[in-house]
């Protein structure tokens, strides 16, 4: 799988410093309670239970399954929610977390829906940000890294389901993006 890798873009150990401060920022702006934070599965995972263990509050978690890429390495255009059912978010502050702002269809779809279900305020949390023209209008109030218009993979980021569990965010070789993550 290392061997998939041709840069690395972002290694743990600056993450890690990254996180710490996401989180005391986090910690600073939100009131106590009432707190429910939203986990955009599967991209965001690594990220939400690293982030969130730096948060000493009280918190709820919800997760939602929402795809937009279907495996490739363009965004589909198409925002699809996976999930049966939608977490209860009305009257609540909801911090949204996902793991990259590309387009922005995501983020902006994602929080459309909470507006529209009585979220009392919606807050966005990426780790990253690539550095483009965004299809919504959308930003993220808290944003690890800002990076530049190239697809990455690593710390939750997949391509075609595989390269989630890399501990840092890199780039792949041609290579392995033609096998196709096989
Ligand atoms: P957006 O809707 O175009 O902003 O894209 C957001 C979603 O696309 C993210 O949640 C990711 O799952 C996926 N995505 C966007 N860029 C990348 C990338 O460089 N690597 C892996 N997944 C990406
Ligand atoms: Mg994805």
């Amino acid at each position: 799988m290392r061997g998939d890798i041709e840069r690395i873009l972002i290694d743990e150990e600056i993450i890690e410093k990254r996180l710490d401060v996401m989180a005391a920022e986090i910690e600073r702006d939100f009131p106590q309670g009432n707190l429910l934070v939203i986990i955009l599965l599967k991209g965001a995972l690594v990220f939400a239970a690293d982030l969130l263990r730096r948060v000493p509050r009280q918190l709820e978690l919800e997760c939602l399954n929402v795809s937009s890429y279907h495996g490739g390495t363009e965004s589909s255009g198409v925002v699809n929610f996976l999930d049966r059912s939608f977490p209860e978010v009305r009257g609540r502050h909801v911090l949204l977390l996902d793991d990259i702002l590309d387009t922005g269809r995501t983020l902006h779809a994602v929080a459309e829906r909470l507006r529209t279900e009585g979220a009392e305020a919606v807050h966005t949390c990426v780790l990253l940000a690539k550095e483009r023209p965004r299809e919504e209008e959308v930003n993220a109030d808290y944003t690890g890294f800002v990076i530049g218009d190239e697809f990455v993979v690593g710390y939750g980021l997949d391509y075609q389901g595989r390269y989630r569990n890399l501990p840092f965010v890199g780039v792949l070789t041609l290579d392995a993006i033609e096998r196709g993550g096989a």
